[in-house]
């Protein structure tokens, strides 16, 4: 194996370090850090750019330990950080983000800062894990399509760990696994099961344990108790979403009337803004995925004035259902994809006085904040909560006003 020396001098936004090769080509190096000297083994060389791994660290970064998780030296793919200490997670990621800002959103000085972060241990309440032919729930590898057994979780939350550690699927190829950590409830939704004596098939689960796509937990959320379904979107755990609340909450200061929560899963972020005060004058929440939809209408329920349209978001600001409706705040919390240029349209044509942008990509997040500028807002600041710690996932809240 030839090795090559690189000077790492800054983080990619899928979490490895950057540098240069000789011949100028930019190199993304899985494992290194900035400020490092390593040596890295080339994976794939194209004519722009290049990805390397780092097998020697001849220098290293103070923010670098040892993974404190067993299963990252046998190829466990869960945590993608897990040798950079917690501490320094933080300025990492925003790094990444005030980065994508300044290329896509070309903002060179966005007001960017590290909020809040969750404990980097015990914090994950859902996983969506392969399951091996031993009916196990398992990590996939770093590389590869191979998986991981494991007989622990770092990350994982106590309830959850016992389910991926003692659970058996037999038959299926990949399972969800959910728990409510402060109401004890846990659901286990494999792909399909093998046919048993009678023609069912059965998982093996701790006692209590809901099984099957239709079954759902509750969880408690800033004060309110919360319904999620196998299939509808969860943020990492309870203390995660608590923190994002604030953080929306934060970011929706001084704004006022009806609330249109776009994206909005089971309902978390409107429907705790609307039952924080009471100068939110009524929340239409819109969400497209089925399962998602139906526990945000039985989640809403008690909020007053509060109505689920279930639908695709651009459709919805394009036609009927937000037809009349004025929103004093828009909240938007897109998929990875972002919002793109349609949805900023149409959320620019309703001209909310303050919109609040949650982005789990930082390059959607770029793109995003550069069309709702152009679209006439500004963007005030930029909060990155650390919700995946061990990770390089960012969770991002942007406060933008219309100009
Ligand atoms: C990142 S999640 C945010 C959910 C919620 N705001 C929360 O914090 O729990 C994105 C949500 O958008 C929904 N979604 C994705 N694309 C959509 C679309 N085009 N129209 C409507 N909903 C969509 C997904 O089903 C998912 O529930």
């Amino acid at each position: 194996m030839s090795l090559l020396p690189v000077a790492v001098t800054g983080v990619a936004a899928g979490g490895d370090g950057l540098g240069r090769l000789d011949d100028g080509r930019v190199v993304f190096c899985e494992g290194g850090l900035p400020g490092e000297m390593v040596a890295v083994e080339i994976t794939d060389s194209r004519r722009d750019f290049a990805r390397a791994r780092v097998v020697e660290v001849r220098s290293a970064s103070p923010a670098r330990v040892d993974p404190p998780c067993p299963h990252v030296a046998r190829g466990c793919g869960g945590c993608t950080w897990q040798h950079v200490a917690a501490g320094h997670q933080p300025a990492l990621k925003v790094a990444i983000v005030t980065d994508a800002l300044r290329r896509l959103a070309h903002l060179p000085d966005a007001p960017v800062t590290a909020g809040a972060a969750v404990p980097m241990e015990g914090y994950r309440t859902s996983a969506r894990l392969a399951v091996d032919p031993g009916g196990r729930a398992s990590y996939r590898r770093r590389r590869g399509h191979d998986t991981v057994e494991v007989d622990s979780c770092l990350v994982a939350h106590p309830l959850l760990e016992e389910l991926i550690v003692s659970g058996r699927f037999p038959g299926a190829t990949e399972v969800v696994l959910r728990v409510g950590a402060r109401t004890g409830e846990r659901l286990a939704s494999p792909d399909r099961l093998a046919a048993g004596g009678k023609g069912r098939g059965r998982a093996d689960v701790p006692p209590g344990t809901h099984v099957g796509r239709r079954s759902f937990v509750h969880e408690e959320i800033a004060g309110r108790r919360w319904r999620f379904s196998a299939a509808s979107f969860a943020q990492t755990g309870p203390e995660a979403a608590d923190l994002l609340v604030v953080a929306v909450g934060r970011a929706a200061r001084g704004a006022s009337g009806p609330i249109l929560d776009l994206y909005a899963g089971v309902g978390v972020l409107g429907g705790s803004l609307a039952a924080s005060d009471e100068a939110w004058d009524g929340l239409v929440a819109v969400e497209g995925s089925v399962p998602a939809i139906a526990d945000a209408r039985a989640n809403l329920a008690d909020v007053p004035h509060a109505r689920v349209v279930g639908g695709d978001v651009a459709e919805a600001l394009a036609t009927g259902p937000l037809e009349g409706f004025v929103p004093g705040i828009v909240i938007a919390d897109p998929s990875r994809s972002g919002l793109g240029p349609g949805v900023v349209d149409g959320i620019a044509t309703l001209g909310p006085p303050v919109v609040v942008l949650v982005s789990c990509d930082p390059a959607a997040l770029g793109r995003d904040a550069g069309l709702l500028v152009r679209s006439g807002y500004a963007l005030e600041r930029v909060e990155v909560l650390d919700l995946f710690p061990g990770t390089f996932h960012v969770e991002c809240v942007s406060r933008l006003v219309r100009k």
